[in-house]
């Protein structure tokens, strides 16, 4: 049996920071794993990746209302902050944060930032209020929490590359860390907001990853950008998807356009968000 240590709630900045400043007077490090809870094992995946960089692991638990549009999912985005806690002690996470909302967004909270560049396009374009939401929660959670050492997932691409920004432009001192997606057997990235799909969209949206995968071989082998989106879109609508908002191959770094030829040696990544019914799956992969 593994030795695993009692985690601590906390729910104000005030306790939070009392805990981090005692391990702080010990030395030890600390790792930040921001969430929004509904918790799986690809968030577990990242408690144990800021475990090897860090010798405690604080995990915060926000469903931040400012990321939302008020057409989206605030509301019915799936909570269960007791489960969550059974799984987080379970991987070694130290300290849940999981502030009330006026310890985020105190009255009067009149303060937003705004990340350009790499925030832009994609999901940028979609979604416009979404990045400006993420930027000013997680510089606000690395104000409270104050971590050596922050971990993101890779399976939201365009979110970890803004961070990175993020923290290279305002010289925040925290190391970011991208983990790696983790998959179902079929491929399909795991989500939380993979609990809306009914088990005949579930099906559908296994085909996802693969259809990312034959585009991100085409492009890798020197066919053209053009070529491999347009026959990764009409690969989407004959697998039962019912919208695509993009599926595109960008620049890895900053999500610029490769132009429509072969991309040569450039890093790059496929992107891709659809939606199944109303459910709304975005994931990407390397090229
Ligand atoms: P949330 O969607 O809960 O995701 C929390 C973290 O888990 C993010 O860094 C995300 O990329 C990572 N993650 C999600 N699914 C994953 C998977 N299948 N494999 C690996 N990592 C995965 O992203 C957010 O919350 C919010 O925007 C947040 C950063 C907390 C700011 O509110």
């Amino acid at each position: 049996m593994s030795e695993r240590p009692a985690l601590t709630v906390a729910r104000t900045v005030k306790d939070l920071r009392w805990q981090v400043f005692a391990w702080r007077a010990e030395g030890l490090r600390v790792g930040l794993v921001p969430t929004m809870g509904a918790l799986h094992e690809g968030h577990l995946s990242l408690v144990r990746l800021a475990l090897e960089s860090a010798d405690r692991v604080v995990v915060s638990l926000f469903v931040n209302p400012a990321q939302f549009a008020p057409t989206e999912d605030f509301a019915s985005y799936p909570r269960g902050e007791d489960r969550d806690r059974e799984m987080l002690a379970e991987a070694g996470c130290h300290l849940l944060y999981a502030p009330d909302a006026t310890e985020i967004y105190p009255p009067g909270f009149s303060t937003t930032v705004t990340v350009g560049g790499v925030s832009a396009p994609l999901e940028g374009e979609r979604r416009p209020q979404f990045f400006g939401g993420v930027a000013t929660v997680v510089t606000k959670l690395f104000n409270q929490v104050a971590p050596d050492v922050a971990v993101f997932g890779e399976k939201d691409y365009q979110q970890l590359q803004v961070i990175r920004r993020l923290v290279r432009d305002l010289d925040l001192p925290v190391q970011i860390i991208g983990a790696p997606t983790r998959r179902a057997e079929d491929g399909l990235a795991l989500s939380s907001r993979n609990a809306y799909l009914s088990a005949d969209e579930r099906v559908v949206a296994g085909k996802l990853n693969v259809i990312m995968a034959q585009m991100a071989r085409s492009v890798a082998a020197g066919g053209a950008v053009i070529t491999a989106e347009a026959m990764a879109a009409d690969a989407l609508r004959a697998a039962g998807f019912d919208s695509i908002d993009y599926i595109e191959v960008r620049h890895a770094e900053d999500l610029s356009t490769l132009g429509p030829g072969p991309i040569g040696d450039s890093p790059a990544r496929v992107l891709a968000a659809v939606k199944i019914g109303k459910t709304r799956l975005i994931d990407n992969i390397a090229v």
